[in-house]
């Protein structure tokens, strides 16, 4: 969503505000623009629709100069994609940029409309601008107006502003949504995250919630959300760890694809160690009853998957639900009870918006979170990291995996602390896990046969993706991927629900997509395959060789998986998922690794 950067600098600052905008592109954007203060101290802005080229282009031919400026990748909320909605928002002596929403911008334009101000766009954002530019002309000093600003404003936001005329100032401001500073020699920023700006310092302090800020080039005072001065920790960060390069791959998405053997191993060399499961402290699962897994898009089927486990391993009722429903449904929730909140960002606003709700209703909040500097890693009672390392393709696979990856090791503890697994079962299980990496090494290698189908599939207008029990969600994971990289509709649906519905849609155009590993639920699967096939529905059918040896006659098409990883096969099966629709992309043309209207960090609700 929305990538905030500001720099006071001692270069020419454009180049270096769209470098750091390139580096928040990987979180989704329609539109982009910068502004600076030039040597004279005045103020101005270049904004263009589209990819950040298209802003390059604008910078070449107006260039803007300038050591002090800030920048902005807008995601559309309010307001369509063009030219006079993308930040940064500009009112007589200030220019803003923000991500978020300010919620009562209706009342403050109204207000604003009333004191004799003409909005320009459609943006919730130009209100925050034209506020803070009327309380300068009552007489307020930038400071004393951006603070008054922020006194009326409602909503989640992370905001900057920029005074014409003070080169060496900048105020900033966090609620809702990220901002790190960074602290460099005699120059200052700040960013929507580390990424952003680890090409100008190692040195980050992590704004806390309802904090605000003042740059100069010799440094950040921080004030929290009382107004009073505080001190925050200025972090090192780990520069490599925000590489973002493709590694020689065609797409951030192929790369990550191709991580995961190696980052699923990372999250099992953490979580076990010499064959023992190795947890925070406070993880005993005797002192639960129930689990409620809180979680949304991909997140949410990593919860799903989970959840057969939890119930199937540990004997453990879990209930599962996507954030922006939980947070609105006021469930019950024991105190008793454990609350989990799986999120790759640990931004996105529903989410976090849940983890609230629950905090202080159940007995722990657990994070299973990527991002460890973010709020749901910061606000829950134990933050598990997931270890994936950067991921910019904005849909979700290697963060996937390593999800379904930690919550296995949950299951298997929760399990044994029940008293579900004797020590050998345990050891059995661990052994299926630690499989797991050399068996999605080898679903790599069906990239190939999975491009080859993809020209199938890119010609169809639907596609329906059917699994039974644990591979039910990654059924779902498959019709999502797809959805979102090639735009084509698919659908997930359990096996068995097929008949209740669904099967009408079959036809000899229908590709259907059956994920069936050889397990106990294989015949009932496969039955169901036979009912699409008898309806001339087109199957491609995804099993182990035994599975295609079995059940493979009259399907147009398979895909052999390797055996093993037992229970924890929905980690390998997810490979095909990834690589059909990514394939399917590519052969579409489609931006795989930026699809349209998506972004990667969704901090508004
Ligand atoms: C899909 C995808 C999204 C995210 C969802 C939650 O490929 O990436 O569905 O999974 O937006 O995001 P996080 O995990 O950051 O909370």
């Amino acid at each position: 969503m929305c990538g905030i950067i500001g720099i006071l600098g001692s270069h020419q600052v454009a180049p270096q505000l769209v470098e750091a905008l390139k580096r928040l592109e990987y979180r989704g954007y329609d539109s982009a623009g910068v502004a600076t203060i030039d040597d004279a101290g005045k103020l101005d802005r270049r904004r263009a629709v589209g990819k950040l080229v298209n802003l390059s282009d604008r910078l070449v031919a107006q260039p803007l100069s300038g050591r002090s400026g800030i920048g902005h990748t807008r995601w559309a909320t309010h307001g369509a994609a063009t030219e006079g909605n993308a930040h940064p928002h500009q009112r007589g002596p200030v220019a803003v940029v923000h991500n978020g929403i300010i919620e009562n911008f209706k009342e403050l334009r109204e207000e604003l409309v009333a004191a004799g101000y003409s909005p320009e766009s459609e943006t919730d954002t130009e209100t925050v601008a034209m506020l803070t530019a009327k309380y300068l002309a009552d007489g307020l000093t930038p400071v004393e107006a951006a603070r008054a600003t922020l006194s009326r404003l409602h909503g989640a936001f992370a905001l900057a502003f920029l005074f014409e005329g003070e080169s060496d100032l900048m105020v900033a401001a966090r609620r809702g949504s990220p901002l790190a500073v960074g602290h460099g020699d005699n120059e200052m920023y700040v960013g929507s995250d580390a990424i952003a700006l680890a090409p100008f310092t190692d040195r980050i302090t992590y704004l806390e919630e309802g904090d605000h800020v003042i740059l100069t080039r010799e440094g950040a005072e921080v004030f929290n959300a009382d107004g009073r001065p505080v001190n925050r920790e200025i972090a090192q960060i780990d520069v490599g760890a925000t590489t973002i390069d493709k590694g020689g791959y065609r797409h951030f998405m192929a790369k990550e694809i191709a991580q995961q053997p190696a980052v699923i191993g990372d999250v099992l060399s953490h979580y076990i160690k010499d064959g023992r499961i190795v947890l925070p402290e406070g993880l005993d699962f005797r002192d639960t009853d129930r689990l409620t897994l809180v979680a949304c898009g991909t997140a949410y089927l990593a919860g799903y998957v989970a959840k057969y486990w939890f119930e199937k391993l540990a004997g453990l009722p879990c209930d599962l639900d996507v954030a922006s429903e939980f947070r609105y449904r006021e469930p019950p929730l024991s105190d008793k009870s454990w609350a989990m909140f799986i999120s790759q960002s640990g931004e996105t606003a529903d989410t976090l918006a849940a983890l609230h709700y629950a905090n202080g209703k159940v007995a722990k909040t657990l994070g299973v979170v990527n991002v460890g500097t973010s709020a749901i890693a910061r606000d829950t009672d134990i933050a598990l990291p997931t270890l994936a390392g950067v991921e910019v393709c904005v849909a979700s696979s290697k963060a996937f995996t390593c999800q379904l990856t930690v919550l296995a090791v949950l299951a298997l503890k929760a399990a044994h602390d029940r008293g579900r697994l004797t020590d050998a079962e345990l050891a059995s299980h661990i052994d299926d896990l630690r499989a797991i990496p050399a068996l999605v090494n080898q679903a790599i290698n069906i990239a190939d046969e999975c491009q080859e189908l993809s020209g199938w599939l890119s010609e169809s207008t639907d596609v329906l993706f059917l699994g039974r029990g644990p591979l039910y969600p990654v059924a779902l994971e498959g019709a999502l991927k797809l959805k979102e990289l090639s735009y084509i509709h698919a659908e997930g649906y359990a096996s068995g629900e097929l008949k209740h519905g669904p099967i009408a849609l079959i036809d000899q155009h229908m590709p259907v997509v059956v994920v069936a590993p050889r397990d106990e639920l294989f015949e009932k699967t496969i039955s169901n395959m036979q009912e699409v096939m008898a309806r001339h529905g087109q199957v491609l059918l995804i099993s182990d060789a035994a599975g295609i040896r079995e059940g493979g006659d009259g399907v147009r098409a398979s895909l052999t998986m390797p055996t093993g990883g037992g229970i924890f096969q929905p980690i390998v099966y997810a490979v095909p998922m990834q690589y059909l629709a990514y394939y399917t992309a590519v052969a579409k043309g489609t931006d795989v690794d930026q699809p349209r209207n998506l972004a990667k960090s969704v901090t508004v609700e």
